[in-house]
């Protein structure tokens, strides 16, 4: 698969470590997050990778801030965008399986380099479930539209 990787600077050295594991994982990776340890601005980031995702670019995307949590709002501000943090393996099957998410977001300062490579392999092994989880999905898209004008 191709898969873009985002983060700010409270997550250089994971995103690097992660972008490395998919890369051994056999993926390739586009990195479109900070590369220095230089405050920037996470909603940047989170909009840069959500529109690559959107587009097609890649398949799929992580991100990576200190939480998770701001880079991730940021990225499902883009239209097509289901982007979900995960801080464990159990969301990060289901986020998949059942919410069709095609970015995973987690926090450099809540989990350890181990448990986002888990997390991370775990949400890349996993398949969307389709049947009532697609009309659920739909209703989502659904939201979008109805305020994609206001
Ligand atoms: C940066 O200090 C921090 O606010 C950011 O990485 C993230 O945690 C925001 O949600």
């Amino acid at each position: 698969m191709k898969i873009g990787i985002g983060n700010d600077h409270a997550a250089v050295e994971m995103k690097m470590q992660i972008k490395e594991f998919m890369e051994g994982l056999g993926h390739e990776v586009v990195n479109y997050g900070v590369d220095t340890p230089e405050s920037c601005d996470y909603p940047e980031i989170g909009e840069r990778v959500g529109n690559a995702v959107a587009s097609g670019e890649v398949d799929c995307a992580v991100l990576i801030c200190g939480t998770g949590v701001g880079i991730s709002i940021a990225a499902n501000k883009v239209n097509g965008v289901r982007a979900a943090v995960c801080s464990d393996t159990t969301t990060a099957h289901l986020v998949k399986e059942h919410n069709n998410a095609n970015i995973i977001a987690f926090g450099a300062r809540i989990v350890g380099v181990e448990t986002a490579k888990d997390i991370v392999k775990t949400y890349l092994e996993a398949e969307f479930m389709g049947g009532r989880h697609e009309r659920r999905v739909a209703m989502i898209s659904d939201i979008e539209k109805k305020n994609s004008s206001k």
